[in-house]
This record gives C-alpha cells, structure tokens and sequence, in this order.
C-alpha cells in the first residue's frame, strides 16, 4: 500500500492531484465522473466580488496540441457562490479550494474577509492573472510589488491557507514566487495559461474573439515545469504543479522537480474522470518502482551539474551552461 498523502502548508491531502481552476466546474458537477473522496482536492472557478458575463464569443479555440482560451472570467459573482455553490461542496468528502479574482487588491481583500467564515472552504487560490484595472490592466501576476500586496491584503482578511497562483508570461518567475511568499501565501500554484494566438489564414480570422489568449494543455507541460521547478528552489513554501499535466508519469515529473501536489486542467476536458484514474496509476507506478511514501521522491531532481561531473562529460563551465542558473537558455 502506497502512502500518497501530502501535506501543504497546515492541510493534509489524501492524495497530490486536484482539479485545476476553470476546468472542472466548481467541483461537484464531475462527481458522477470521479467521486471528490478519490482525489486531495477540488479548485473552483475564478470566483470574483459582482458577476461577471465574461468575453465574446469565440472564446475557445481547440489548436494542434492544445487549446487557447479567453473566457473573461465568466462568473456568477460572490453572493451566488455563497448562496448556491458552497452549500453543495459543504459535503464534499475531499479539500475544497476556492479561486478568488479581483481587478484591485481591495476586491481580493473583500474576497477573502466575505468568505473566511464559510466552513465549506478549506483554502483560498488567489489567480493573480487577473487584470490589475489600476495598473494599466497588466495582470496582478507580472509584478513582484502588486501581487505580494494582493497576498498580503488577502493574508490579513483570512487565517485559511492561501494559495498564490503564478502566471508563465513573466521574465523571471522566481521574483514573484518570493514576493508571494513574503506577502503570506502558504502554497505557489504555478502556473496559469501561457499567452497565445490561433489564426485561419484563409479566412484571416483568429480562434478567439480577443485574439491573445491563454494557451493550455501537453504543450505547455515543459514551460510549466520549468517554472515550478524554479518556484520550488527559490521558496521554502509547497509549489502546486500546473499545466499540461495529462499522465500519472507527468504527475511524477512535476513532483521529482519539487511540487509537493499538482492541478490537472486541460485534459480534464477530454476524459473527467482522469484525477481518479490518475490517482490510481500514480499508486501502481510508485509501488512498481519500490517507492512506498510518495513524500520520498518530492524535489529529488538531480541537477545538471552533478549528471554531467558522474557521466564524466563535459567541462565545469559547459555544465555550469547546462544547469541554466540565469534562466536564460542556452544558446
Ligand atoms: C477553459 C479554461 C478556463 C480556465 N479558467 C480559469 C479560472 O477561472 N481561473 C484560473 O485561475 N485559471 C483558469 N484556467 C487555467 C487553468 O486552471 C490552468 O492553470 C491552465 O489551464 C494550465 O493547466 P492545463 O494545461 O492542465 O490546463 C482556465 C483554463 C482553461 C483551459
């Protein structure tokens, strides 16, 4: 029997694979696919104070591996969450985490004061890719000062764990990992979608009414684990992996490169019920290679400087080249 249990800041989840925001309805609409006891948690859709009716149409469009989507944070507002939704997750059997939005910190602030007496919900998922309406309309996520005031003004409205999601579309991610974790997240979701474009050249229409979009799905897998690989050694506080997680061996990978759980969004829409199978062939994987505690193998990747010295390969600064430490690629 395989130990899958994790633990993020002050909770203890069953098992290290959530729903990723947007993707799986608030949560219960998909229990009939997998029932909430067989996963660590459910994450709700951006949730934000009035609602919101959300961009034009197209607002999803599916391209070669991927899909890019702009929803506009479609929304029913904050009373109706209270009043409709909440009531329902109060019983379901697994973490329930909500995802607030805001287009200022004041609006996250209030978030989290109105709903930090609600028993139904354990954490708060903060999506910082909102548009700061303040700043230009640049998304929360891209700089370090707004987004730890946006974590600092939720950390003083609430004392329910905080989760700060990171967005991929930002020079050095790190900054905003460490500016969060100065503000008081107890956890870093990295990441959100990477901007995007689709276009028909025949036609020269693009797939989405806002043109730019955000990109999701087995693509983004390698640009996700970057990030949160580079999240997790720079911050003492658990990274939740997200992005183009599809696999039990994808699950894996993110939690060897140091997330203690991960979000599974885009192929949710393929098969809704794969966090419950993925929950079971992450078990049968782990008890194949021997592993009985699932905590054993989190942030073991080795790095390239060590591969390189043990292969025998290559000169210290070709290794140091390797090892990426400026985040800038080698060329
Ligand atoms: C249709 C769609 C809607 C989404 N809505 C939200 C949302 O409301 N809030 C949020 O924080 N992220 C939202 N996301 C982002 C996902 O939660 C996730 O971070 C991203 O899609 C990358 O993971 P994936 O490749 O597994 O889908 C949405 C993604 C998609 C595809």
């Amino acid at each position: 029997m395989v130990d899958l249990s994790v633990e993020l800041g002050p909770l203890v989840l069953r098992n290290p694979v959530l729903s990723a925001s947007g993707t799986y309805g608030h949560g219960l609409e998909m229990c009939h696919f997998t029932p909430p006891e067989e996963i660590g948690g459910l994450v709700s859709k951006t949730v934000t104070l009035l609602p919101r009716a959300g961009n034009e149409a197209p607002r999803i469009a599916e391209t070669e591996v991927g899909l890019l989507n702009s929803i506009g944070l479609e929304n029913k507002g904050i009373d109706h969450y209270v009043a409709d939704v909440l009531p329902d997750m109060a019983r379901a059997d697994t973490i329930v985490v909500t995802n607030i939005g805001g287009e200022s910190p004041d609006d996250f602030r209030e978030m989290a004061a109105r709903l930090d007496g609600e028993a139904a919900i354990d954490a708060f998922e903060v999506n910082l890719s909102c548009p700061n309406v303040q700043g230009g309309r640049l998304p929360f996520a891209t700089d370090p000062k707004t987004a730890r005031e946006v974590i600092a003004g939720v950390r003083a409205a609430t004392s329910k764990p905080i989760f700060a999601k990171l967005s991929p579309n930002v020079a050095r991610i790190s900054d905003l990992a460490l500016a969060v974790e100065d503000g008081g997240a107890d956890a870093i979701t990295a990441v959100n979608t990477v901007l995007g474009m689709a276009l028909d050249w025949r036609s020269a229409r693009p797939g989405i009414a806002t043109v730019q979009g955000g990109y999701s799905g087995p693509a983004i897998k390698p640009i996700a684990l970057r990030c949160a690989w580079d999240c997790a050694r720079s911050v003492s506080i658990p990274v939740i992996g997200c992005g183009g997680i599809a696999t039990a061996d994808d699950v894996l990978e993110f939690l060897v490169a140091g997330c203690t759980a991960i979000q599974l969004g885009t192929a949710c829409f393929a098969d809704p019920a794969l966090p419950g199978r993925l929950v079971r062939e992450l078990a049968a994987l782990l008890a194949e290679a021997g592993i009985a505690d699932v905590k054993t193998i989190i942030g073991t990747v080795r790095d390239g400087r060590e591969i390189l010295a043990s292969s025998g390969a290559g000169s210290p600064a070709r290794a140091r080249e390797t090892s990426n430490e400026e985040g800038l690629g080698a060329r």
